[in-house]
């Protein structure tokens, strides 16, 4: 069993809060219309200090949070490599590292390219899953997930880990669906449309893990956060949309759409963050079928 460093885990916590505050800048960037308020790239006006006025105090804000995200990640790279005992958490610092440059670059062409080439889209989506590896590197290394669990045997099909996998990547689509709206590329109906289908797959993921697993208070909590985000989330999405619509003929942008959008932007990244952190959980908690022979034996699984 790895150690576990508590100064590691907490400089993880701390990189999650700093990267929603970044997704919260980016999009108020997109909510603010200030993409292109800044036309060059790696400078701003040819300069790191350009005068902070109208939507250039979005983008080049955005822009100097992002880089302080990767300064950031930088020492956690560093942390992960010099500390961690295990060789796939050094190199997901690593991939954590080489996301954020890849991401810089995205949105670096997003501005040169003038918004084409469905590179805002990209960003954005690139921007969720950034997210979701913090909170993902936070979850393994915390103590809850160092310690010596109990194992327990999944007797359904399709198997649980199929189950919140395809949980994830149904939210992972209408994340995606919604980005394509938001930058103008498609209609608004695959998005609309997929709000149900998100909600059912997610009732029925919720559902299954409680009757497979009624006794598990990790499984019971990550269930019923879920079922909280997700509804959040529609009542957010019906609220962006009301405001969309309502302020269409207003001189834009009305601090309510930008509030009502931006806040339905960062709360689908944590709904898609809490999504892979139970199909996480789930890997940790319950062996899959050909595991169940290595599997630590407390009862629960069947020899
Ligand atoms: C490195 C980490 C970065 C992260 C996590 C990040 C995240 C985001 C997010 C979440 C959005 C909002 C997308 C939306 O609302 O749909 C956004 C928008 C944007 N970002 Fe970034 N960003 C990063 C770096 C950069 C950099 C270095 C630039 C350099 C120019 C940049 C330029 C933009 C632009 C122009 C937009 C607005 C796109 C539009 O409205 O079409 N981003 N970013
Ligand atoms: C079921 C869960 C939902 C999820 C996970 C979700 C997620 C998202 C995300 C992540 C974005 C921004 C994408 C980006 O650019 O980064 C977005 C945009 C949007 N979503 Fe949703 N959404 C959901 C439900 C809904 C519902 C029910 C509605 C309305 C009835 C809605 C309306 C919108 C609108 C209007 C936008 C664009 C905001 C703008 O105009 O700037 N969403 N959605």
């Amino acid at each position: 069993m790895a150690k576990y460093h508590p100064g590691v885990h907490k400089y993880a916590l701390f990189l999650v809060v700093y990267a929603a505050i970044l997704l919260t800048a980016g999009a108020l960037v997109t909510s603010e219309d200030a993409a292109l308020a800044v036309p060059d790239w790696p400078l701003s006006y040819g300069t790191l200090n350009p005068p902070m006025v109208g939507g250039i105090a979005f983008e080049h804000s955005h822009r100097l949070i992002a880089a302080g995200l990767g300064f950031l990640i930088i020492i956690l790279a560093y942390l992960l490599w010099r500390y961690e005992e295990r060789p796939w958490m050094k190199w997901l610092g690593f991939a954590a590292l080489g996301g954020v440059i890849f991401q810089g670059i995205l949105g670096g062409l997003t501005v040169i390219k003038l918004l084409h080439y469905w590179l805002p889209v990209m960003h954005a989506c690139t921007a969720e899953i950034m997210f979701a590896i913090l909170v993902s590197i936070a979850f393994f290394t915390s103590r809850w997930y160092m310690q010596s669990l109990p194992q327990y045997a999944d007797r359904g099909a399709p198997s649980i880990h199929s189950i919140v996998t395809l949980n994830a990547f149904v939210i992972f689509l209408q994340v995606i669906a919604g980005a394509a709206f938001r930058h103008k590329y498609i209609s608004l109906k695959p998005h609309v449309f997929g709000a149900p289908l998100v909600l059912a797959v997610v009732i029925w993921t919720a559902a299954t893990l409680r009757r497979r697993f009624p006794e598990v208070r990790e499984i019971s909590r990550a269930r019923v956060l879920l079922h909280a985000i997700v509804g959040l989330q529609i009542l957010l999405g019906i609220a962006a949309l009301w405001t969309r619509i309502s302020t269409a003929d207003a001189p834009q942008p009305m601090p309510l759409m930008v509030t009502a959008t931006v806040i339905h932007t960062v709360v689908g990244a944590t709904l898609f963050a809490a999504s892979i952190v139970t199909v996480l959980l789930c890997y940790r908690l319950i062996p899959r079928k050909r595991e169940l022979i290595f599997a630590t034996t407390k009862g629960e699984v069947p020899a």
